[in-house]
């Protein structure tokens, strides 16, 4: 069974075909108006989402098929104490294809050993979150042109950050790519991920300063301090408004940057940037429903 838990578990060449569907999707929606009609997505998701799990339902229903879920554990029978595995095992018998969001890192790998349809790992704790990856890949290709030779800049929690994981190992397999990594100390990107920079010889810098770098980067991935991972909130209430960026911080950017976002956001980006034509965070919002009818449309397809 082909799941998606991790974005390298597509290839490179999978990846690019992804986006190329999910475009072609964007032009022409009404070719795939019914072309999963009579098969079933299940959102089940185990910690809060607002993209994530509408844009995965919309995606099922732009393509004719149905959804079936839960948007909080409360509302299934992980309330009575029900193991994931039994969950997974048992709606993986009302279902085709089964997208799932767990406060837990690993919960996704552990759900497909149980499960009768394929996985997709809408994100696991502050570990990975492949398909923000698809939607963010999508949109850095329709404003750059190209996802190879990039300096890409991600600002903020880097370390339970998971859409920066995946990203950095998405755009690391495309040449010419480099990392400026800003984060205060405490939030700087686990080491796994510098180890592999290193290791693939891939250019990185970590700073603590936005204003700094600015002016190099192509790309400014903005992100939220990830509260619910912090242990206190003491910790959080001290690092959350570490990185603000106002249209004063952009005037030292270069013209064609593009300012991304997964959102949602809280107060790290000022709402006076967003009619700056370089922010581009809503156009990942709509991305992600074509590159997730792509990818269902694949996995259904591998998978038949
Ligand atoms: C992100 C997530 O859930 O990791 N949101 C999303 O899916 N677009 C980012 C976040 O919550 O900060």
């Amino acid at each position: 069974m082909r799941n998606l838990i991790d974005i390298t578990d597509l290839s490179v060449q999978e990846l690019d075909s992804l986006l190329t569907l999910g475009e072609e999707m964007i032009a022409r929606p009404q070719d795939y108006r019914d072309s999963q009609r009579g098969r079933i997505l299940a959102t089940l998701f185990f910690e809060p989402s607002t993209r994530t799990r509408l844009s995965f339902e919309s995606a099922m229903l732009s393509m004719g098929g149905s959804v079936l879920g839960f948007a909080s554990p409360d509302a299934s029978s992980t309330s009575k104490g029900e193991s994931l595995q039994d969950t997974i095992r048992t709606v993986s018998c009302y279902c085709d294809i089964i997208a799932m969001r767990h406060p837990r890192e690993g919960a996704p790998v552990a759900a497909s050993f149980r499960s009768f349809v394929p996985i997709i790992n809408a994100g696991d704790g502050g570990h990975n979150h492949p398909t923000q990856t698809l939607t963010d890949l999508m949109t850095i290709r329709r404003h750059l042109g190209e996802l190879s030779g990039h300096t890409i800049g991600l600002c903020g929690d880097l370390k339970f950050g998971r859409t920066v994981h995946s990203l950095i190992n998405a755009m690391s397999r495309y040449e010419g790519n480099r990392f400026v990594l800003i984060s205060p100390q405490e939030l700087r990107v686990p080491a796994y991920l510098t180890d592999m920079l290193r290791e693939k010889g891939i250019p990185f810098a970590e700073v603590e300063r936005m204003e700094e770098v600015m002016p190099e980067l192509d790309v400014l991935y903005m992100t939220r301090v990830q509260r619910e991972r912090f242990f206190n909130e003491a910790d959080y209430v001290r690092l959350k408004d570490t990185y603000i960026l106002d249209p004063e911080k952009l005037e030292n950017a270069r013209r064609d940057m593009i300012v991304m976002h997964p959102l949602p956001r809280v107060n790290e980006i000022s709402t006076r940037v967003d009619d700056d034509p370089r922010a581009v965070y809503f156009d990942q919002v709509r991305n992600g429903r074509y590159v997730r009818m792509a990818l269902i449309t694949r996995l259904l397809e591998v998978n038949a």
